[in-house]
């Protein structure tokens, strides 16, 4: 079957691009890239044999030039797609402007609208919400806020913490983002 070209954006353990890289069929990783020098998302990426790169923000830049430095990196491969896998730099419109033809998908660990951004886990619990989850969305320049392609959902038991809610979420993150990322370059999404 034909592989189509993909970009992965990640900053940290790169669990998520683990899940891509052992479950996705019909996709074919052009290279990952992250912002932190030392994420070990990286060395998975290398260790599977793909190109991995570190660009990092350089001090007193701009988010607007992060973005088109980045934009630039990517638009040399024409990716079909960009999956960003546990990426937590927001990217500015203009980086957005310079890739008009590329997909940009997201995996966030609540169920949005609710919880954006950073502690979703705490801030569940803290709210005594009967359930929480992960959603796949479409990426736009606000943050977290793109439509939404997939939710998958768990009750929360009495005994849940930070921990355990961290790990359901995984869970569903790595069963579901790998489908979502084939379905989307098949054209299903
Ligand atoms: C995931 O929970 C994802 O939803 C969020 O960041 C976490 C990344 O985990 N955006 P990993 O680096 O894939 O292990």
């Amino acid at each position: 079957m034909n592989k189509h070209p993909i970009i992965v954006l990640i900053s940290g353990n790169g669990s998520n691009l683990q899940a891509i890289m052992d479950k996705c069929e019909n996709v074919r990783i052009q290279c990952v890239i992250s912002d932190q020098f030392d994420a070990y998302g990286l060395q998975r990426a290398m260790d599977a044999g793909l190109d991995a790169v570190w660009i990092g923000q350089a001090p007193g830049t701009s988010r607007d030039t992060y973005s088109d430095e980045l934009a630039s990196f990517i638009s040399y491969f024409n990716p079909k797609l960009v999956v960003l896998a546990g990426f937590m730099k927001i990217l500015s419109p203009r980086f957005f402007q310079s890739l008009p033809n590329t997909k940009i998908i997201n995996i966030h660990p609540s169920l949005l609208p609710k919880y954006k951004g950073l502690n979703t886990h705490e801030r569940v619990l803290e709210a005594r919400d009967e359930e929480h989850g992960m959603t796949i969305h479409h990426v736009t320049p606000e943050l977290d806020s793109g439509p939404i392609i997939w939710q998958s959902s768990f009750f929360i038991q009495p005994d849940d913490t930070v921990k355990s809610l961290e790990e359901k979420v995984h869970k569903r993150e790595h069963q579901w983002y790998p489908w979502v990322i084939d379905q989307v370059v098949r054209g299903n999404i």
